[in-house]
C-alpha cells in the first residue's frame, strides 16, 4: 500500500493525519470519531469552543455534512473549489457539537493540494466522509507551511501511530479565507486568497471588506505570532530581522528574511520567514506591511494579530 493509502486507513481507525494543503498544513482526524477529534484539540492545546473545519473531496460530500446551501455558496463552491477558501453552511445532524463547537454552522473546504486531495479521496473510497482539520501548529502559534514546521510545532505531542505527509512548501502559505453563507450576503469572516472583489463578482451580491488593521490593535488575543516580538511598518534596528517586498533596502546590521517581489509571493512566504526569525533567535522582526487591497489585506490581518505579542 502506498503511504497516502495507509494514511486514509490510518484516519479511519482514528489516529491523526497531518497533511499539507495548497493554504497550511492541516492536523486532521476522521470528522465523525469523537475520540480523534478530541485528541486534535490537546495535541495542539487549543480551547474546545474553537470549531474545526471539514475538508471533503467533492461537492457531494458537502451535502453529508451541510444544508441549506443558498445559490450564491454553491456558486462560489463552483468556480473555487478546490481552493482557499472555507464556507460557513447551516449544518446537518452530521456535523456534530465536536466538530462545531455547539454552533448550527459548520465550515467546508476542498483543498487544491494534489496529495490532499489524493488522501480525501482514497479516505472517501473507504467509507469515510469528510476530515477534520486546523492548522498543524499549536494554538496561537505561526500555521506550519513546511512539514518540518508541523514536526517542530507539535512532533512531539502526536503519537506512535500518527502520521505526518510530507507535500513540499504550500503555494499559497496563509489560511483559506473563511466566507459566512448563513445569511442573506456573503460575509467574510477570516481574509485569504480568494478576496471580497472575487466573491462579489462570482456571487452578484454585495458584501463589507474585512480589514482588521482597522480594529482596535489589542481587542484581540495574539495569534499567528513566533517567539520574536512582530512590529510592523517601523525602522528596523541591527540585529532585528526584515521581511519587506523586494525594492526596500536592508540597512546595516539588519538580517533580511524575506524579499517578495508580489503579494501573492509575500503571503507565500511569510510564515516561514517568521519561523526563520526564530530558528535564528531574533529577538524582533520588523515587517514592511504591503499596502492596497487583494490579497494584502489578508497579509496585513495576519500580521497585526501576530504584533499583538504575547
Ligand atoms: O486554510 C485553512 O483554512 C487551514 C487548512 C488546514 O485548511 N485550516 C485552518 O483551520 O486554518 P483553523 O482551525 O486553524 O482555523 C479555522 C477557523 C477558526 O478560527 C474557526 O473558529 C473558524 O475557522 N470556524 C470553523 N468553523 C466555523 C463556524 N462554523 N463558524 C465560524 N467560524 C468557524
Ligand atoms: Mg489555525
Amino acid at each position: 500500500m502506498g503511504d497516502i493509502a495507509l494514511a486514509a486507513k490510518a484516519l479511519l481507525s482514528g489516529e491523526l493525519v497531518a497533511f499539507p494543503t495548497e493554504t497550511v498544513y492541516g492536523l486532521g482526524a476522521d470528522a465523525e470519531n469523537e475520540k480523534a477529534v478530541s485528541r486534535i484539540y490537546s495535541v495542539k492545546g487549543r480551547p474546545t469552543n474553537h470549531p474545526l473545519i471539514i475538508h471533503v473531496a467533492s461537492l457531494d460530500q458537502v451535502s453529508f455534512f451541510a444544508k441549506d446551501i443558498p445559490d450564491y455558496a454553491l456558486a462560489l463552491a463552483k468556480r473555487y473549489w478546490p481552493g482557499p477558501m472555507t464556507l460557513i453552511l447551516p449544518r446537518t445532524e452530521n456535523s456534530r457539537d465536536f466538530l462545531t463547537g455547539g454552533q448550527e454552522s459548520v465550515g467546508v473546504r476542498i483543498p487544491n493540494h494534489p496529495l490532499a486531495l489524493d488522501l480525501l479521496r482514497k479516505f472517501a473510497f473507504l467509507g469515510g466522509h469528510g476530515i477534520a482539520a486546523p492548522s498543524a501548529n499549536r494554538f496561537g502559534q505561526v500555521s506550519p507551511t513546511t512539514a518540518k514546521a508541523v514536526i517542530d510545532e507539535i512532533g512531539k505531542q502526536l503519537g506512535e501511530k500518527d502520521l505526518i505527509l510530507e507535500g513540499g512548501i504550500s503555494e499559497v502559505g496563509i489560511e483559506s479565507t473563511i466566507v459566512d453563507c448563513t445569511r442573506e450576503n456573503p460575509k467574510i469572516l477570516r481574509p485569504g486568497f480568494i478576496t471580497a472583489e472575487m466573491i462579489e463578482l462570482t456571487t452578484g451580491k454585495q458584501m463589507s471588506v474585512v480589514d482588521s488593521s482597522l480594529r482596535a490593535s489589542g481587542s484581540l488575543p495574539s495569534h499567528y505570532a513566533p517567539k520574536a516580538l512582530v512590529v510592523l511598518d517601523s525602522e528596523p534596528m541591527a540585529g532585528d530581522g526584515l521581511i519587506a517586498k523586494a525594492e526596500t533596502k536592508t540597512p546595516a546590521g539588519v538580517i533580511r528574511l524575506a524579499s517578495p517581489s508580489s503579494d501573492e509571493e509575500f503571503a507565500h512566504l511569510l510564515y516561514s520567514s517568521l519561523r526563520a526569525a526564530d530558528e535564528l533567535n531574533l529577538a524582533r522582526v520588523v515587517v514592511q506591511t504591503p499596502e492596497g487591497t487583494g490579497i494584502a489585506i489578508a497579509i496585513r490581518d495576519r500580521l497585526e494579530k501576530a504584533s499583538r505579542g504575547r
